[in-house]
Formats: C-alpha cells, sequence, structure tokens
C-alpha cells in the first residue's frame, strides 16, 4: 500500500530537501567525510535538511498538519550551510550553518507555532538546522568549509519515515511552495 494511505500511526517530518546541484554537492561532501571519519555517508536522493520531527503520528492526524502547513505563509530563501561538526554519541556527522540563517529561522518559527498550536509535540531545545552527512562516524570532526553549499528554497515537505535495517525510506506525502522571495 502507498506509504501515505496507511491508518497505521507514521514517523513524521516536515523537510528541506536541495536541489540538484546542492544534492550532488552535499552527498560528495558525505562521501568525503565518511571517508575521513567513518561510517556510511548518505545516499544522496535521502540528503534533507529538518525542520521539525513530529515522532510517531497516528494517520488521523495528517489532515490536521496538512491544514497548518497551508497556513505557513513564509518567504523562499537562500540557505547556505559551511559548518561540519559530529555528535560524538550517536556518530552522525552533519552539516550546519556557521551563520544565521534567517529565512530558514522565520520558516522554522511559523511552523513550530502552528504545530504547537495544534497540539504536536515540538522541540523545546533553540532549532539547531543540522544536515545528516554519514551514521556511525567513529571520530570528532569540526571544520568549516571554504565555500557553503547553498540553494534557494522554494518549498517545504511532509515527509513518512520508514525505519528498516538499511536505514530509512522516505516517503513525500505533500509539498508547499514558498511565497517568493
Ligand atoms: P537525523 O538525520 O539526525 O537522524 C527523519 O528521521 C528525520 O528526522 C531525520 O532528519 C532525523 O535526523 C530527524 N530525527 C529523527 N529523530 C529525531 C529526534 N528525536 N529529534 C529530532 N529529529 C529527529
Amino acid at each position: 500500500m502507498h506509504p501515505g494511505a496507511s491508518a497505521e500511526p507514521q514517523r513524521l517530518f516536515f523537510a528541506l530537501w536541495p536541489d540538484e546541484a546542492a544534492r550532488a554537492s552535499l552527498a560528495a561532501l558525505a562521501r568525503e567525510v565518511a571517508q575521513t571519519a567513518g561510517g556510511r555517508p548518505t545516499p544522496a536522493d535521502k540528503i534533507h535538511l529538518t525542520l521539525a520531527f513530529l515522532g510517531q503520528q497516528p494517520a488521523a492526524r495528517i489532515p490536521a498538519l496538512r491544514r497548518l502547513a497551508d497556513g505557513v505563509d513564509a518567504r523562499a530563501f537562500a540557505l547556505a550551510l559551511d559548518e561540519i561538526g559530529c555528535f560524538p554519541r550517536t556518530g552522525i556527522a552533519w552539516l550546519g550553518a556557521s551563520t544565521a540563517q534567517s529565512g530558514l529561522a522565520a520558516l522554522h518559527l511559523q511552523l513550530r507555532l502552528a504545530l504547537q498550536g495544534n497540539g504536536f509535540p515540538v522541540d523545546e531545545r533553540p532549532y539547531a538546522p543540522h544536515l545528516t552527512l554519514a551514521r556511525r562516524s567513529r571520530s570528532a570532526l569540526q571544520r568549516r568549509l571554504a565555500e557553503p553549499i547553498a540553494w534557494s528554497v522554494s518549498s517545504f515537505t511532509l515527509v513518512t519515515s520508514d525505519l528498516g535495517a538499511d536505514g530509512s525510506t522516505y516517503h513525500t506525502l505533500a509539498e508547499w511552495r514558498l511565497r517568493p522571495g
């Protein structure tokens, strides 16, 4: 069955997906990082930036998520990621931003408030955007790219994640366009 059509609870998140050029750069960086620090690079088609992770949600709540996302009125923006780091406990090597990303922060805030207002769980910690480059990395990493990897963000998506032995499989349920910036 189509994952979006399932009546089972689903692991859901809102995310940004890179455009083709950024995806290729990010995939190359992921391979390079996994070569240096060990671990498994994120495959190109799975590279994304999470805006809000919702955990397992009843399928019946998906219409509410669609409605609240319909109400998000944010502008398209440029995103530039340049800071490589890792979460040593989980072995996740990531790419984040060394400078404030105001467009991203504005979109995230709107979504967070809408989720909160509709009774969905939100992370109380400040939003620290990170895109997973590799998993099960062994050594600590910290470095800044000379040239950020950048793309123009013109939409965001609601995605299901199915955990499998071979990693997660993602399926986009819906996509929302941002207002031209
Ligand atoms: P990760 O790449 O660091 O694992 C789907 O699982 C997406 O939601 C991934 O981007 C994942 O981040 C993120 N995610 C998974 N569990 C999470 C959690 N407990 N809190 C925040 N984000 C999470």
